[in-house]
């Protein structure tokens, strides 16, 4: 069973433009996306994972996206440094949350978004690079938490983070959309990864790699109906939830939620 770490969208708004899907102009509806949100956390509830929860801070709406406040392995913690001045704040918020909880926090010298560009698989770490999280800072995430890091270049910007192009389903095998890597992180995935879940221009245009898994059931997107297809061809279980409100911002199932790993 996993323990996640979320945070109530309270504050959640699309008011700035950081990433393609954010449109500061369009229509968002808050209380939406509570609900989508307290239905995902019931979701893992329900598989019988433990939810703790950080206070949402008013004036940083997308706090909501936990995935981006730190990496947590083997109890070592990671804090983040955001690119974007808008959601700089958020960071030392995450990280007095792992420090009060008595976890020994990392602060970091270059830009890292946290799970939202580095995910464990097995004994490594996969860490996205290209938009967000600096390659500077995959070298310093392998010396902290202590795993051997495999770099992958992101291309495309509406696949701007790796958790929204890459699903890590267990410790053997990953989803994935190849065309958001460069044609040489694709090479190495397939080299890593030859069973892997190759997701289609549908799935990932409803973010629906953004997707959590436990190793045996991965909560998903329910636009992302191929994808649930493969993956239950493949024995997983499916579990899926519409986060349609937070896709706004950029985000589904898998930036609401980040894994605390004692
Ligand atoms: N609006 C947020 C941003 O652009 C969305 C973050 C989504 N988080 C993630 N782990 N992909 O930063």
């Amino acid at each position: 069973m996993r323990r996640y770490l979320m945070c109530r969208p309270t504050h959640f708004a699309v008011t700035y433009r950081i990433n393609p899907w954010m449109d500061p102009t369009a229509p968002y509806d808050n209380a939406l996306a509570v609900a989508q949100w307290e239905a995902l956390r019931q979701t893992y509830l329900d598989l019988g994972h433990t939810v703790e929860l950080i206070d949402p801070l008013p004036g940083l709406p997308d706090m909501v996206f936990a995935a981006n406040g730190a990496t947590v392995v083997d109890g070592r913690v990671l804090a983040v440094q955001f690119r974007d001045a808008e959601r700089a704040d958020e960071a030392p918020a995450y990280a007095a949350w792992f420090r009060e909880r008595g976890f020994a926090v990392t602060e970091p010298k270059h830009t890292n978004e946290g799970e939202g560009d580095i995910l464990l698989a097995g004994d490594i770490l996969l860490a996205g690079t290209g938009f967000r999280t600096s390659h500077a800072s995959h070298a310093e995430t392998q010396e902290v938490l202590q795993r051997p890091v495999i770099s992958l270049q992101l291309v495309d910007p509406a696949y701007y983070h790796l958790d929204t192009a890459l699903c890590v389903l267990d410790d053997t095998n990953v989803a994935y959309y190849p065309p958001a890597f460069s044609p040489g992180s694709q090479a190495v995935l397939r080299q890593l990864y030859p069973h892997a879940i190759v997701a289609n221009a549908e799935d990932a245009a409803v973010l629906g790699l953004n997707a959590v898994s436990d190793g045996r059931t991965v909560v998903l997107p329910v636009q992302a109906t191929h994808l649930a297809d493969e993956l239950r061809s493949a024995g997983y279980q499916t579990v899926t939830v519409d986060v349609s409100e937070l896709r706004k911002a950029g985000g589904g199932p898998k930036c609401c939620t980040l894994e605390v790993r004692s």
